[in-house]
């Protein structure tokens, strides 16, 4: 289990120079009686001073001095002595500054610096979470290259499964849940001396729940230093939180952005906005049509979404020619229109002076629709004039590092982003920032039970950090795409993550820290969710299997806890390795924790459509046609033929690519957990074994599950919570007459303006029986009555009579035994 966590302790203990409490009254004691020998200093010297003196080197070089020279230049510089006072004098304090100050890079390193100025190098261990993979990996390698240090010295990283640190790492750049994990083995964080918990204004779950942890954990380590970084100036929430902590700020300096609304946009563009652009922008008057209605039947059910559209109505356009105000009462708030970001775009490119250009798109979807779009454009798509980029939080590394490089000169950069560009990353050369106003946004309706996924509209704040970006290096242009009226019924803020997300995993960590009951544990939180969104997310942990009925850590919970994924993907990997047919169940798990390496471009769905249909044969599946696509990839693969291979199937090579490397990382956890055992043959015995394979799907997904009724010219699926539910258009069982299933397991529904369920795989009544949750909840007699309360419910009367069958075939057993 060891590798994939935090646990090796090169950081935790002072590794390099033996047994930390002696280490620096040695080097107090003995330095000035040694006498100025080279060989001796070579041995004795602590490496916070051999560290120190490679600084000095580096520092003496053009490069150090122009890389220092910037570095004094930031904002944070000058308030670099003040900082580390309050650091020294506090046990935790609170800094924000505007994106872009040097928090992130400077503050851990100021730090770092003054540890080993005062010959404390060598027993430092400062550790800076980062909400986010590609920011904990960027910045520890600008951070690393500012020392003028490759990426594992005295700075590294470490994100799930991927890492670079080394025996010297003092300063470790990581996300939340790193952080989260290494806490579970190692409750006090032994040796680490300093917790930088940066980007807490975004309210992420993880950052939320490891605030409570480490207020527990502070009156245990009086000498850990905590320090919260945030962007924007709610600090005083964090501080009383701390009781009274202090904050500092630190004044930033950012070039005058002039804002852009709808309406002006319009005017100087010329463009002119008709519904006839929102169906060409979807291409078809059904979608235009499907989404009026959806739009009339939000307007009643959510707040948010009146609020805007009162604001709208309420909008005062007078200052508008008639042109624009024609154009805007066209506008709809439910879709970005990407023929108006293309026309904004070309603006720019043509008429604008040079500079980057960032947009901050809804989700990963949006960008890559966008993206082919403007590939096909005349100017957009011309590579010698435009660099196109994608930034997404899931994209490979080697991707991420080029949205930072500069492009050549006379190319423009433009940056697809999501959210993540607000404030985790900062793109230097950006001078232009187009803003569609959304963000995909998780929330749960606790109610029902089902995890929503909607692009929402931004909050103030956010807003503002957007049109920030466009001013870092020079006085910069932001387009927002929406009318000012819009953005002024923006709330101020965005509401925390942990009040609209399920919170399984999050109890089943709480559960494995033994930080006592999950509610009382909760209800110590910033704001506390509500308690039946706690109650839902404990019932599905009992359900399945992960805690007992007294809310206690089962054997299947803990070794859960101790997979970096969620609790039924970490369920199938455990079952896939019990059942020996390991290879295609990992291809399931890390096909859904990276994402659907299947692509649906938008003008080629039918094609790709059945290019993914190809894969699921008989099988009703869209699990198992994502392991045939994987296995065939891997056969073309070998055979020189990958890129081909993807491109005629609609495959993205670089989710097979990462999908492949967490496959690597999967076995590894399993294989040092001892789930898998030496003799790796076996764990692939029933590989082969469609049946068995769908039956660890089935045992991992539950109760994630419907029914299905197939009529004559449609098929009915429901769930318990939802009622009807539909499937989305991409799923190899959307498409078919009839599926030869009585239910279908399903990985996650999401709540649009019907359910929808996303990935399904056909299972029959027996495999349901055996495999649908935990057979030692409440006994034997438990599960079965809570397989009977489904069957009852679906009334299923053939299934009924196998469950009394089965039922009274196992009482037998047990009586036998
Ligand atoms: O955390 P905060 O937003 O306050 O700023 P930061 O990430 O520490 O960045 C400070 C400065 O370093 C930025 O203004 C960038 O100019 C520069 N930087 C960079 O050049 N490359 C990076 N990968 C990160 C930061
Ligand atoms: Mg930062």
């Amino acid at each position: 289990m060891r590798s994939g966590s935090f646990s090796d302790n090169s950081l935790s203990s002072a590794s390099s120079v033996g047994n930390v409490d002696n280490d620096e009254g040695f080097y107090k004691q003995q330095e000035p009686s040694i006498p100025n020998s080279a060989a001796m200093e070579k041995i004795f010297r602590p490496k916070s001073l051999q560290l120190r003196s490679k600084q000095q080197i580096w520092q003496e070089s053009t490069e150090g001095q122009k890389m220092l020279e910037f570095r004094r230049s930031l904002p944070a510089f000058k308030e670099k002595d003040a900082l580390l006072t309050a650091i020294s004098e506090n046990q935790v304090i609170v800094v924000s500054g505007e994106t872009g100050c040097g928090k992130t890079t400077q503050l851990p390193q100021y730090i770092l610096e003054s540890e080993i100025e005062a010959a404390r190098g060598a027993v430092c261990s400062i550790i800076c979470t980062q909400p986010r993979r590609i920011s904990a990996m960027s910045v520890s390698e600008r951070v690393a290259a500012e020392r003028g240090e490759k990426l594992g010295e005295s700075v590294g990283y470490k994100v799930r499964l991927e890492g670079m640190k080394g025996r010297d790492t003092r300063l470790l750049f990581c996300t939340t849940g790193i952080l989260l994990r290494r806490l579970l083995i190692d409750r006090n964080l032994k040796g680490v001396t300093h917790v930088i918990v940066d980007e807490i204004h975004e309210r992420g779950m993880n950052e939320d729940f490891l605030l409570i942890v480490l207020k527990d954990l502070l009156p245990r380590r009086p000498e850990l230093r905590l320090i919260l970084m945030s962007a924007t100036l709610n600090a005083e929430l964090f501080s009383s939180y701390f009781g009274g902590a202090p904050t500092r700020h630190i004044p930033g300096f950012t070039y005058p952005v002039r804002t852009h609304f709808l309406e002006n946009i319009l005017e100087m563009t010329g463009y002119r906005l008709t519904p006839y652009n929102q169906i060409d922008d979807y291409g078809q008057e059904k979608v235009w049509k499907m989404q009026k209605q959806a739009q009339a039947l939000r307007k009643r059910k959510s707040q948010i979404a009146s609020t805007v559209e009162d604001a709208l109505e309420a909008a005062d356009f007078k200052e508008c020619s008639i042109r624009t105000q024609e154009s805007l009462s066209c506008w709809n708030p439910d879709s970005i229109g990407f023929n108006l970001i293309e026309h904004v775009l070309c603006h720019i490119v043509r008429k604008e002076r040079p500079g980057a250009i960032l947009v901050f798109m809804t989700g990963w979807d949006d960008i890559n629709t966008l993206k082919d779009q403007l590939q096909a454009h005349p100017l957009l798509g011309d590579p010698g004039r435009v660099l196109l980029l994608a930034c997404h939080g899931s994209m490979a590394s080697s991707e991420q590092r080029l949205i930072f490089d500069k492009p050549e000169d006379g190319v423009r950069k433009i940056v697809l982003a999501t959210n993540m560009a607000e404030t985790s990353i900062t793109i230097n050369d950006v001078v232009f920032v187009v803003d569609c106003g959304k963000a995909k946004e998780t929330s749960y309706d606790a109610l029902n039970n089902t995890p929503c996924l909607l692009p929402t509209w931004i909050s103030k704040a956010a807003a503002r950090q957007r049109r920030g970006r466009a001013g870092r290096v020079q006085p910069g242009e932001c387009y927002h795409l929406y009318p000012r009226c819009v953005h002024d019924a923006f709330a101020d803020y965005q509401l925390p993550e942990l009040l609209r997300t399920p919170l399984q995993s999050l109890c089943l960590q709480i559960k494995s820290l033994q930080l006592g009951s999950i509610s009382q544990f909760l209800s110590r939180a910033l704001q506390s969710p509500e308690p039946l969104s706690v109650q839902n997310a404990v019932e599905y942990l009992k359900v399945i299997g992960a805690l007992d009925e007294n809310e206690n850590l089962t054997l299947l919970g803990r070794n859960l806890s101790m997979l970096p994924v969620e609790p039924k993907l970490g369920k199938m990997l455990i079952f896939g390795a019990i059942f020996n047919c390991l290879d295609p169940i990992m291809t399931v798990v890390a096909g859904l924790s990276v994402r659907d390496p299947f692509l649906m471009p938008f003008d080629k769905k039918d094609l790709a459509e059945s290019a993914k249909a190809q894969f699921s044969g008989r099988e009703y599946s869209d699990h198992l046609a994502l392991v045939r696509a994987y296995e065939g990839w891997k056969v073309a693969e070998r055979q020189q033929s990958g890129y081909e291979y993807c491109w005629k199937n609609f495959l993205s090579v670089q989710t097979l690519k990462a999908i492949d490397s967490l496959r690597k990382q999967f076995f590894c956890l399993l294989k040092d957990s001892g789930l898998v055992d030496h003799n790796t043959d076996n764990c692939n015995r029933w590989s082969h074994d469609e049946h068995l394979i769908r039956a660890v799907i089935c045992a991992g997904l539950f109760p994630g599950i419907c029914s299905v009724v197939n009529k004559e010219k449609s098929i009915t699926l429901k769930t318990m919570e939802d009622g009807q539910v539909l499937l989305y258009s991409n799923s190899v069982n959307a498409a078919v007459p009839k599926i030869p299933y009585p239910w279908l397991v399903f990985n996650e529904k999401v709540k649009v303006n019907s359910v929808f369920l996303r990935d399904s795989t056909g299972v029959s009544d027996s495999l349901l029986l055996l495999f649908g949750g935990n057979i030692s909840r409440g006994g034997l007699d438990g599960h079965l009555k809570m397989l009977g309360g489904y069957l009852e419910f679906f009334m299923k009367p053939a299934l009924a009579d196998t469950y009394i069958s089965l039922k009274r075939g196992l009482e037998e057993l047990i009586r036998m035994k």
